[in-house]
């Protein structure tokens, strides 16, 4: 039997909850924030990392939104997208379905398309230079009103062929899914798959909210839903997949202790749980980190960080083709480590 860190590392892999904004490392804020002039309020890489203690989803969201400052340019989004790539590459990610919160850019005049042109540049060279099949999810932030939501479908329209999904993340509390119910009801209307952020600090209410109400073909996150055993079981009964993030529920406080994490809890109530990085810049880790997080706390059993990599493909927006295509590389994985 292989070694579980070295199973982990080799184990092809996709990630469907990734922020590329949350992908943002303070050696390339620095290196940005040089070529565009920008003042940084922090000396140091040392001194940005240190400012990365979270007690809840605000204290990180205001330093989230701060970081994004210097991105400024094509190239920058560009070179962001990049270097997420190179890095989940190097841990085996064979398909990744990423989000982008465009308000976060517009509202401090950087365009859409100056945004939308340069994630995508980048995702076309990975495809080509490292096979990494991709997806974009455009998200909504959740504290600004619908209205400015419907401008920023308005703008995507004129990208339809980039993007392939809409979302919804930000500030839960106090923003619940009902806000956003028109501008899902069109997204979905054009075409969009629709996933949104629910349970992850907002109550189960929350999650049902955006299962009835906006409709969502996939949950991020979904946490608190096992507080409620209907929804839970009702999540079971649907096989809706939940993006789980786990070194992000650590970092937010939402999981105190790694060995409490929920996502074993998950899988044996028959949740289709997977395994995400969030915003790895921020929170201590990419794909293969967030795995090992729970498969060495918890512990988990082979077969379920197997069903865990499942689960993964299933839950992506390719076709049934495509998803053949990566269960059987991972299923060659499987056979060649015992
Ligand atoms: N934006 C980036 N990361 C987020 C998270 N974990 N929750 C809500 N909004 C986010
Ligand atoms: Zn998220």
């Amino acid at each position: 039997m292989a070694d579980i860190r070295d199973f982990i590392e080799g184990l092809p892999k996709t990630e469907l909850h990734l922020h590329i904004e949350g992908s943002l490392e303070p050696e390339l804020m620095f290196e940005l924030a040089k070529r565009n002039e920008i003042d940084l309020p922090y000396a140091s890489v040392e001194e940005v990392r240190k400012a990365y203690q979270f007690t809840q989803l605000q204290d990180f969201l205001d330093i989230y939104y701060q970081g994004m400052g210097v991105l400024q340019t094509e190239q920058d989004f560009h070179d962001l997208t990049m270097a997420y790539l190179e890095k989940v590459h190097s841990q085996n990610v064979m398909h990744v379905e990423i989000f982008f919160d465009p308000q976060g850019h517009t509202d401090r005049g950087v365009s859409f398309d100056t945004v939308i042109n340069g994630i995508s540049s980048a995702l076309d060279k990975g495809r080509e230079e490292f096979g990494i099949s991709s997806k974009l999810i455009m998200c909504f932030l959740r504290h600004l009103d619908e209205l400015s939501a419907e401008k920023t479908l308005d703008a995507a329209l004129f990208h339809k062929t980039k993007i392939h999904g809409v979302g919804l993340d930000s500030s839960e509390l106090g923003h619940p899914p009902s806000k956003f119910k028109n501008v899902f009801e069109r997204a979905r209307r054009e075409g969009f798959k629709l996933v949104a952020h629910a349970g992850e600090e907002g109550p189960p209410e929350y999650v049902k909210e955006a299962l009835d109400i906006l409709k969502i073909d996939r949950l991020d996150h979904g946490n608190r839903s096992l507080e409620d055993a209907s929804l839970t079981e009702r999540l079971a009964d649907s096989q809706i997949a939940l993006t789980v993030c786990p070194l992000s529920n650590y970092k937010l406080a939402g999981v105190t202790d790694m060995s409490k994490h929920p996502i074993k809890t998950m899988l044996q109530k028959g949740l289709k749980a997977t395994i995400n990085s969030d915003d790895p810049a921020y929170f201590g880790g990419y794909m293969t980190e967030n795995y090992l997080a729970v498969a060495n706390a918890l512990p988990l059993e082979r077969d379920e960080i197997i069903t865990l990599a499942q689960n993964g493909i299933d839950a992506t927006f390719c076709t049934e083709k495509e998803k053949e295509v990566m269960h059987e590389k991972l299923n060659a994985y499987i056979a060649a480590n015992p």
